[in-house]
C-alpha cells in the first residue's frame, strides 16, 4: 500500500500517493525525488472523491478510500482536470461505486468519451459559478482552461474556504511525510515548485496569470492542490509564488546553455562566465545541453534574467540538443529575458544563424549587440569580443541600474 490519510477538516480528508517509480513525467521531465498525486473527499451528507490518482497506484488508493467511507457509499466523484496522473483510477471508481455520479464540466465529459470506453448514466455538467451542494460544505466551480488543459477548473469550498485547486499550485517531489506547509520549510520545495511550473505550465503563463486573478479574489484559508502539499497556514505565499512565475518575474542572474562536441564552444562558455562574473554579476550557471536535461535548465531560466545561448555547428545547423532547447523554450514564450549569443563553426557556419533566428522567434528578448562566431578555436579576438558580450549582458541584467 502506498497511500496515505490525513484529515483536514472534519470530514475533509486528504488521500495521498507518492510515485517514486516514475523516472520522466510526461515521460520526459525528470523525477529524481519522485512526484505526488494528491485526491481529496468530503464525507459530508453527500460524499464527494475530488480527483483521483495515476493507475498504477490504484490499489492502495481504493483501500484508503474504502476506510475513510466505512461502508458508505460514494455520492460524488467530481473532476477538476483531465491528465490521467489524476483521472487515472475514475473507471476503476465507478466500477467500484456504481451509483456514483460524475461532476465535471462538459470539456472534461468529452475527453471522458475520448479516454475511457464507459457509461455514463449519472452525470451532473458544471459551469463557471455553479454550486455542488454536499450539505454542510459547497463547492462552487470556478474555470481556469489550459491551467493546464483546456478542461481543468477549480473549486472553492465556501463554508471553510478551501480552494481545490487541481494542477494550479502544484510541484515536483514526493511528499515524505510532510503533508502541510507549517510542517515544510518553503525553500526545501521552492525549486521543484518552479521546475514544475516551468515545465508544465509555462506555455499557457498568459492563461494561469488570468485564473490568478480569480483565485486572488477569493478568500482562501486552504489550498488543496493535486500535487505538493497543502497550503493551510500561509496560502498566500504559493500564491503570490505561482503570479510571479506567470507573469516571468525574475531575478538577476544569466544562464548559460551551450552545446559543444570538442570543447571548443565549451571554452567560450567559460571565458563568459568569467568575464561575466568579472563585471560583478553573482548568479551564473553554466549548463551542457548534452548533461542537463532541458527541464532543469528551463527552471533555472525561469529564475534568472539573463540568458546565453552558444552552440557548435553540426552539419550546418544549430548542435541537435541545443534545438531542443530552443524548441522547448520557443513554447514556452519567454519575455522579460537578456538574450545573449555565440557559437563556433569548422568549415562553414549555421549554428548561429539559427540562435539569431530564435532571438526573434523563440521569445521576447532584449538582445545583446554583440554576436560571438568562432571558427575552429578561440583566437585572442574572439575572446575580446567574448568580454564584450559579458559586459553588454552584465549592464543589461543588472537590476540595481533599473
Ligand atoms: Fe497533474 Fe496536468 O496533470
Amino acid at each position: 500500500m502506498n497511500t496515505v490519510s490525513v484529515k483536514i477538516l472534519d470530514n475533509l480528508y486528504y488521500l495521498g500517493v507518492n510515485d517514486r517509480e516514475t523516472n520522466l513525467f510526461e515521460n520526459m521531465w525528470p523525477l529524481p525525488d519522485g512526484i505526488a498525486y494528491n485526491s481529496y473527499l468530503i464525507t459530508d451528507e453527500k460524499t464527494a472523491l475530488l480527483d483521483t490518482v495515476k493507475i498504477t497506484k490504484v490499489d492502495g488508493f481504493v483501500d484508503t478510500l474504502k476506510d475513510i467511507l466505512g461502508g458508505r457509499d460514494l455520492d460524488y466523484l467530481v473532476i477538476h482536470h483531465m491528465e490521467p496522473d489524476h483521472s487515472g483510477c475514475v473507471k476503476t471508481i465507478m466500477e467500484l461505486y456504481p451509483n456514483v455520479t460524475i461532476v465535471t464540466n462538459k470539456k472534461a465529459r468529452a475527453m471522458m468519451d475520448d479516454y475511457f470506453d464507459i457509461e455514463l448514466d449519472n452525470y451532473i455538467e458544471v459551469k463557471n459559478g455553479d454550486v455542488l451542494d454536499l450539505g454542510e460544505r459547497k463547492l462552487n466551480f470556478v474555470m481556469t482552461p489550459m491551467v493546464h488543459w483546456p478542461e481543468s477548473m477549480v473549486s472553492y469550498e465556501s463554508t471553510d474556504k478551501v480552494l481545490f485547486s487541481q494542477d494550479i499550485f502544484g510541484g515536483y517531489g514526493s511528499l515524505n511525510g510532510t503533508i502541510f506547509d507549517d510542517e515544510m520549510n518553503f525553500e526545501f520545495f521552492r525549486d521543484d515548485i518552479r521546475r514544475y511550473y516551468s515545465n508544465i505550465v509555462g506555455k499557457y503563463s498568459k492563461q494561469a496569470a488570468r485564473s490568478l486573478e480569480k483565485v486572488k479574489a477569493l478568500d482562501i484559508n486552504i489550498i488543496c492542490p493535486v500535487h505538493g502539499i497543502i497550503w493551510r497556514t500561509n496560502p498566500d505565499l504559493i500564491v503570490d509564488e505561482y503570479i510571479r512565475l506567470a507573469n516571468q518575474v525574475n531575478e538577476e542572474g544569466v544562464i548559460i546553455a551551450y552545446g559543444s562536441m570538442y570543447g571548443n564552444t565549451e571554452k567560450m562558455a567559460d571565458y563568459l562566465a568569467r568575464f561575466i562574473a568579472e563585471e560583478g554579476i553573482k548568479n551564473v550557471k553554466v549548463y551542457d545541453v548534452s548533461k542537463t536535461n532541458a527541464s532543469y535548465i528551463l527552471s533555472d531560466i525561469w529564475k534568472y534574467n539573463g540568458l546565453v545561448l552558444g552552440s557548435c555547428t553540426y552539419n550546418n545547423s544549430v548542435y541537435p540538443m541545443m534545438n531542443q532547447l530552443m524548441y522547448i523554450l520557443k513554447m514556452n514564450k519567454l519575455k522579460n529575458h537578456v538574450l545573449g549569443i555565440f557559437g563556433s563553426y569548422g568549415w562553414n557556419g549555421g549554428a548561429v544563424k539559427e540562435l539569431t533566428e530564435f532571438a526573434s522567434e523563440g521569445g521576447t528578448f532584449e538582445v545583446a549587440p554583440t554576436v560571438v562566431d568562432t571558427k575552429g578555436a578561440m583566437k585572442e579576438e574572439d575572446i575580446e569580443n567574448l568580454r564584450t558580450l559579458a559586459k553588454e549582458i552584465a549592464e543589461m541584467v543588472r537590476k540595481d541600474d533599473k
